[in-house]
């Protein structure tokens, strides 16, 4: 069921980094990401494929140095006026296209709208037509920033179109099981209940689902009784971020109402967006709810659907990117709808500060750059440390594919898992003596044994991408020397 980036062709050709070199970061995103239960925009982990020349460790690599003695008016400013009327000179009119460009591009929040939504026309179809034709319910799943929480959103408001009542939920770490189905029937009106007559008065007064439950505490079972009496529509519940729970009884409880539903024929469904453990984890609990629960696993955006994401800051903002530097954010987002969109957002900005409608290689170039440093920031210290140790440099390919093979959703990855992005021709003995050096004399890498094979991931989330994106630089430089600037 484990859905898995492919292995990648560029396992050689890595170089590693220059000695007076520290490594780029993944998601400064994921750093501000709070344990409540809210939407949040994720940095994805370990989606692909960039680098830049990074500074030393210790150097204050991310703040652009200004000057000694500049003047005052050398100061940043905002760039919009906070009033509503503005100015029509020159500089309003950039100052508006640099807005409309965040407004297109900016990748903190999630896609709620259709307009602004791109590409994933088959995973929606897929997605209506497991709820409309075969009713079950569905695991959405795959890396952070892959589009999971906009394609939930856009669904809902596709299948609210249909009279589907869709009631949205995002879990967090602390999410506990009857207060979130507590406060999700407290969202479905009581007049949807079989024993409320229509035109009566309990129907009229406008209440919920939420009394028809015992109070204090409850389990699938009871909550799957209640659920059962639905009529008049159907219900979709969409339990998304399912992944950062971390009670286990809650995701067993969460199985168990999955079978029980499906016992019961009740109209309501499940839409579970998460990881592919999660998955494999719901049915492992209940392996009677295989066949009523289908998996959706999110791929990496397409080039044509990055292509139609980029068009979007090419509207509002009157700007073009040319076909290099379209190349190059394609290659390096590795079809991550949020790389996507930064790098398109910073590329695009720019051209602007250029005075230029027209985004080119070297715009899309310190894009990349720029990524790479505020992510860079975003890494503690103590892991940039340990990523300039002379271990760490003699045994870059290694933790390159060992960073490779961590790209799935979760992070954990086999020693089988690194020798085959290494191609195949490294005996896995020293594979595993070589990352579980970087297990216990160096915190870079974290092992836990399970049923079957030792698995590792790399501790510290960020420091995976980083290395993918290294690698990536590196081997754009090699195939086009022609651009080193
Ligand atoms: N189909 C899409 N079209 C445009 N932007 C998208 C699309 N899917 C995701 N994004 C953008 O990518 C970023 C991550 O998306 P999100 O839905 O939060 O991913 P996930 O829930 O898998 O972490 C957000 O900034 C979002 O706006
Ligand atoms: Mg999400």
């Amino acid at each position: 069921m484990i859905w898995k980036r492919k292995t990648r062709d560029e396992a050689g050709d890595i170089a590693p980094p220059e000695p007076n070199s520290a490594l780029a970061p993944e998601a400064a995103a994921a750093a501000s990401e709070t344990d409540a239960a809210s939407v949040q925009a994720e940095a994805p982990r370990a989606t692909t494929v960039f680098s830049a020349d990074i500074p030393a460790a210790g150097t204050p690599f991310a703040w652009p140095s200004s000057p000694a003695g500049e003047p005052e008016s050398m100061l940043p400013r905002f760039i919009a006026s906070a009033s509503d009327d503005m100015e029509t000179d020159a500089t309003s009119e950039l100052a508006r296209r640099r807005l409309a460009l965040r407004d297109a591009l900016g990748a903190s929040l999630p896609v709620t709208a259709r307009e602004t939504f791109a590409g994933r026309r088959d995973a929606m179809s897929a997605l209506i037509n497991a709820v409309e034709e075969q009713r079950v319910h569905v695991v959405i799943y795959g890396e952070r920033g892959i589009g999971k929480t906009s394609l939930a959103h856009v669904f809902a408001d596709t299948a609210r179109e249909a009279r589907y009542l869709v009631i949205y939920a995002s879990c967090g770490t602390a999410a506990n099981f009857s207060e979130m189905f507590r406060s999700i029937l407290s969202r479905i009106p009581r007049i949807y209940h079989s024993s409320v007559l229509p035109n009566s008065p309990e129907g009229e007064k406008g209440g919920t689902f939420e009394p028809l439950l015992q109070p204090g505490p409850f389990g699938a079972r009871e909550l799957a009784e209640v659920l059962s009496g639905v009529v008049g529509t159907r219900v979709l519940v969409i339990l998304d971020e399912y992944d950062r729970v971390v009670d286990v009884n809650f995701r067993r409880e969460v199985a168990e109402l999955i079978k029980n539903l499906s016992d019961r024929a009740a109209r309501v469904q499940l839409i579970i967006t998460g990881v592919a453990l999660n998955l494999d984890e719901l049915i492992g609990y209940a392996p009677s709810i295989r066949r009523n629960i289908a998996g959706l696993p999110m791929t990496p955006l397409a080039p044509g659907e990055v292509r139609e994401l980029l068009r979007m800051g090419e509207r509002a903002a009157d700007i073009r990117f040319d076909k290099d530097a379209l190349a190059l954010i394609t290659r390096m987002a590795g079809g991550s709808p949020y790389l996507v969109r930064l790098l398109g957002h910073q590329a695009g900005l720019s051209a602007l500060n250029n005075r230029r409608d027209e985004v080119n290689y070297s715009d899309a170039r310190t894009a990349v750059e720029k990524v790479i440093a505020d992510w860079q920031a975003s890494l503690p210290r103590r892991v940039q440390a340990s990523l300039i140790r002379e271990e760490a440099r003699a045994n870059w390919p290694l933790l390159v594919a060992a960073a490779r093979a961590g790209s799935t959703a979760d992070g954990w990855f086999t020693v089988d898992d690194v020798v085959t992005e290494m191609g195949g021709n490294v005996a896995p003995i020293s594979v595993e003596r070589d990352l579980k050096l970087f297990v216990n004399a160096i915190d870079l890498l974290e092992r836990r044994e399970g049923h079957g094979d030792p698995q590792f991931r790399f501790s510290y989330p960020g420091v995976s991408a980083l290395l993918t994106m290294s690698a990536a630089m590196t081997q754009q430089r090699s195939a086009a020397p022609e651009r080193r600037q």
